[in-house]
């Protein structure tokens, strides 16, 4: 009998061959991890620098979550909300505790959960703000990433998410990011019609940009002052990733609505939710929005699982710490190479910015090579590499890293 070699090629000819091509993976195949490392199917260990986009932020498989999940996949998985189930309403209780709302909307994926925020968001200033029938409005930011749903990328601007999906909901309006003037202009010429203002507080897909300081807290006055919802999404930057347990804390702003998502299950499972008090989420009555999956026990178990490790390892405190650190240390390699012209983030959601155009090759090279030396990352929008390990790496192994990045861009050569 023909017995298959299963290499690395192996796995990506079936990928090429049998999957629609929508992503476009660095050549590695990944088939364990475990806290900080990842191993490929020829058994090479790798430093996981970019944790499934910020979902792995508690480590690869860590023990207290795969517990979580393995028991409640025994006893009971999916019940839908046709019925009450005995995990949802603790978990309920934890994370509107931890986060500071009266209430949680659950869901699934984070594109789910901002759906949730845009419906919800709409409802509210239809029935308490006063907005007439289909005249609401949501102010969102340029360069914004919240998902791939049809009305999500309504109002993203960037034509690979959005061309040729028309025609495309209607009732968003962009400004730019970091730009309280158009915030307040935008506010002031139209805030009988604007349900709401949906922001990243720190945009991740885009390139890690970090806002100005004092921009979240004065953005969530101006929308106070015009009775418009402040929504934070924090799928990537909530849960610890950038030194607080959501990165709103940094300015002491409590959002309207709050979005959550990946690491809220420490990426072991699809878990969203969207949180906010009892004047907004009460517009939302039995029939009226839900999910087949959204808060089913085994969701349920690894969410509390998941928000108990970010606490009982302080994963905040970690990230703020090794952010710096890291950040510093990149500093000085960028003294000695012109590869490097920047590095930016808060926390451990970090970019580095390389000299060249985002059409060149460089940045994907540099990833390759990176990935030969031990250590993954991936490019957003050409030039920048995001890098964001899981939460639990250690100083030392920070420190390790850093000397992998320096050996591989003092090497790097360019094409
Ligand atoms: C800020 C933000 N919102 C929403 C999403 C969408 O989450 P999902 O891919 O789980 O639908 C992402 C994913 O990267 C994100 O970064």
């Amino acid at each position: 009998m023909h017995t298959v070699n299963k290499t690395s090629s192996y796995f990506i000819e079936l990928e090429e061959k049998h999957g629609a091509h929508n992503y476009h993976p660095l050549p590695v195949v990944l088939e364990k991890g475990k806290g900080v490392f990842v191993w490929d199917v020829e058994g090479k260990k790798y430093y996981d620098f970019l944790s499934a986009y910020s979902a792995v932020n508690q480590g690869h498989s860590h023990p207290k979550i795969v517990d979580a999940l393995v028991n409640q996949a025994q006893k009971l998985a999916l019940t839908s909300r046709a019925f009450y189930n005995a995990n949802l309403g603790e978990y309920e209780k934890k994370i509107t505790e931890l986060f500071g709302f009266d209430k949680v909307l659950p869901m699934n994926s984070g594109a789910e959960a901002v759906e949730t925020a845009v419906k919800l968001a709409r409802k509210w200033s239809y029935e308490v703000k006063g907005i007439s029938q289909n005249a609401a409005k949501i102010v969102v930011c340029e360069n914004n990433f919240h998902g791939r749903t049809t009305t999500i990328v309504s109002f993203s601007n960037d034509p690979d998410a959005n061309n040729n999906y028309g025609p495309f909901t209607p009732g968003f309006i962009k400004i730019p990011y970091n730009n309280l003037k158009a915030l307040e202009e935008t506010l002031a010429n139209d805030s009988e019609n604007i349900a709401a203002f949906l922001v990243e507080p720190i945009q991740g897909e885009a390139g890690v940009y970090v806002p100005d300081e004092g921009f979240l807290k004065s953005a969530s006055e101006l929308c106070k002052k015009h009775n418009v919802l402040f929504i934070a999404d924090e799928v990537q930057t909530g849960i610890a990733r950038t030194g607080k347990l959501i990165a709103c804390h940094h300015e002491n702003v409590q959002p309207d609505i709050l979005i959550l998502g990946k690491a809220l299950s420490g990426g072991m499972y699809p878990v969203s939710a969207v949180l906010a008090n009892d004047e907004i989420m009460n517009v939302i009555h039995p029939g009226q929005h839900g999910s087949t999956f959204g808060g089913n026990p085994v969701a349920c178990a690894v969410a509390v699982a998941a928000l108990d490790v970010v606490e009982e390892e302080k994963l905040s405190e970690r990230a703020e710490e090794l952010g710096q650190l890291f950040r510093n240390e990149i500093e000085k390699l960028i003294e000695k190479t012109d590869l490097i012209t920047g590095v930016r983030g808060k926390g451990l959601l970090n970019a580095i910015l390389i000299n060249d155009t985002p059409e060149s090759k460089t940045a994907w090279n540099l990833c390759v090579a990176l990935r030969d030396n031990g250590l993954l990352a991936k490019p957003t929008h050409g030039n920048i590499i995001r890098l964001a390990p899981p939460l639990v790496i250690t100083e030392e192994q920070i420190l390790d890293c850093v000397a992998i990045i320096e050996k591989t861009v003092l090497e790097f050569k360019r094409n």
